[in-house]
C-alpha cells in the first residue's frame, strides 16, 4: 500500500523516532532495526505491552526477552554489572553482545519480560536509529527478534512486517541488517558461559575475559535453546555437497549456478554468509522446491553461530 511506499522513501528522521517513542510510551509495539536482526519492541516496564510481544510472536512465556538500553550507564541501573560485564561492555558495546546478569530493577524490566527469573539479559545495540530511539525513550526496551516464534529472524523491515507487522503501531526502516545473525548471549551469573553463539565470536569474548564454560544443560538457565528454531517451512538438509533434483541449495564458496541455488558467499566469506543466511532461507522457502539443502559451513569464527542456526533450522538439538 502507499503508506508502505512512503515509509521506504522517507528517511527515518527525528519525526519517525518521536512517533516510535510516543508509541512505546502508550504501550504499543514498534518494529525496530538493529545491526543484528529486526526486533519487535515494547516498554520493558509495561507488563501489558510485554504480553502483547509474546502474543504477537506466539512465544512461550517461559522464554525471557532481552532488555535493550542506550549504553552501559543505563545497563548499570537495571543489572548488577560486575568487572567482567564492564570489560565486555567497554569492548563490544554498542554492538551485538547480550549479557545475562542478576537483575537490580525489577520494575524497569517487569517479571513477564524476564519470564519470572531473577536475572536479566541486556544489550546496547549499535544501529543509529535504534540508539536514538533508546536515548530518547530513556528506559529499557524489550525487543525479541521480530519473527513469529520458531521462524527465521527478519533481516529487513519488509520481512519483519510480514512476520509481526500487524501487531506494531510503528515500523522503523533502517535498511538491511549489516550482520544478519542475532547477538551473542553470555551468562555472567557464575562462570561466564556462552548461551547463544552469535555475531561476536567465542574467541573475541575469551580474549577479554578468558575461557568460557559451556552452556549448562539446565533449561531453566538457558531457556532459549529450543531444538527447532529459525526454521523455514521446508525441511532442511545439512552438509549437502550438492542439491537433489527438487531441492533448493544454499551454497557456500565456488559452486555451479542454478535456478534454485542461493550462494551464501561465492568467495567463502563467513561475514557475508551470516548476512545472507536468514534472507536466503526465506527465499529458498518461496522457490517452489521440495526441501532446502545446505552446503557445509566451516565451524571457525562466525561459523559457530551460523552452524548453530542451521542445526536448529533443521530441527536438531544444540
Ligand atoms: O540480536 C539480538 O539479540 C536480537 C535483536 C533484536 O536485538 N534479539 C533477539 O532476541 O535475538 P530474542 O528474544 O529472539 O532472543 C533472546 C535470547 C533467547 O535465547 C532467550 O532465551 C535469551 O536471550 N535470554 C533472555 N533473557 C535471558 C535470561 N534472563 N537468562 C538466560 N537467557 C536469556
Ligand atoms: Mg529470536
Amino acid at each position: 500500500d502507499s503508506s508502505q511506499g512512503e515509509r521506504q522513501r522517507q528517511p527515518d528522521g527525528e519525526a519517525r523516532i518521536a512517533e516510535a517513542v510516543r508509541a512505546l510510551r502508550e504501550g504499543r509495539l514498534v518494529i525496530l532495526p538493529t545491526e543484528t536482526v529486526y526486533g519487535l519492541a515494547a516498554d520493558a516496564s509495561n507488563p501489558q505491552a510485554v504480553a502483547a510481544v509474546y502474543e504477537a510472536k506466539g512465544r512461550p512465556s517461559f522464554n525471557p526477552l532481552i532488555a535493550h538500553v542506550a549504553d552501559a550507564a543505563a545497563a548499570r541501573r537495571i543489572a548488577n554489572f560486575d568487572p567482567r560485564a564492564e570489560a565486555l561492555a567497554a569492548r563490544f558495546w554498542p554492538g551485538p553482545l547480550t549479557l545475562v546478569m542478576p537483575v537490580l530493577d525489577t520494575a524497569a524490566v517487569c517479571d513477564l519480560a524476564r519470564a519470572g527469573l531473577d536475572t536479566v539479559a541486556v544489550r546496547a545495540p549499535a544501529h543509529p536509529l535504534t540508539h536514538a530511539l533508546l536515548s530518547n525513550f530513556g528506559g529499557p526496551v524489550v525487543a525479541p527478534s521480530a519473527n513469529r516464534s520458531g521462524r527465521p529472524s527478519p533481516t529487513t523491515c519488509a520481512d519483519a512486517a510480514e512476520e509481526t507487522g500487524d501487531s506494531a503501531a510503528v515500523a522503523l526502516d533502517g535498511g538491511a541488517c549489516a550482520i544478519g545473525l542475532e547477538s551473542t548471549v553470555v551468562s555472567l551469573l557464575d562462570e561466564a558461559r556462552l548461551l547463544r553463539p552469535g555475531a561476536v565470536t567465542r574467541a573475541e569474548i575469551e580474549a577479554v575475559i578468558g575461557p568460557l564454560a559451556e552452556a549448562e544443560a539446565d533449561a531453566r538457565r538457558s531457556p532459549g535453546r529450543l531444538a527447532r528454531h529459525y526454521a523455514p517451512n521446508l525441511p532442511v538438509r545439512l552438509d549437502a555437497a550438492a542439491p537433489e533434483a527438487d531441492e533448493a541449495y544454499l551454497a557456500f564458496g565456488p559452486s555451479p549456478a542454478g535456478a534454485r541455488v542461493f550462494n551464501l558467499s561465492p568467495a567463502g566469506d563467513l561475514k557475508e554468509a551470516a548476512a545472507n543466511l536468514f534472507g536466503f532461507l526465506r527465499a529458498a522457502d518461496r522457490s517452489g522446491a521440495s526441501g532446502i539443502a545446505v552446503a557445509p559451513i566451516p565451524h571457525e569464527g562466525l561459523g559457530e553461530a551460523i552452524n548453530d542456526r542451521l542445526k536448529r533450522a533443521a530441527g536438531f538439538v544444540g
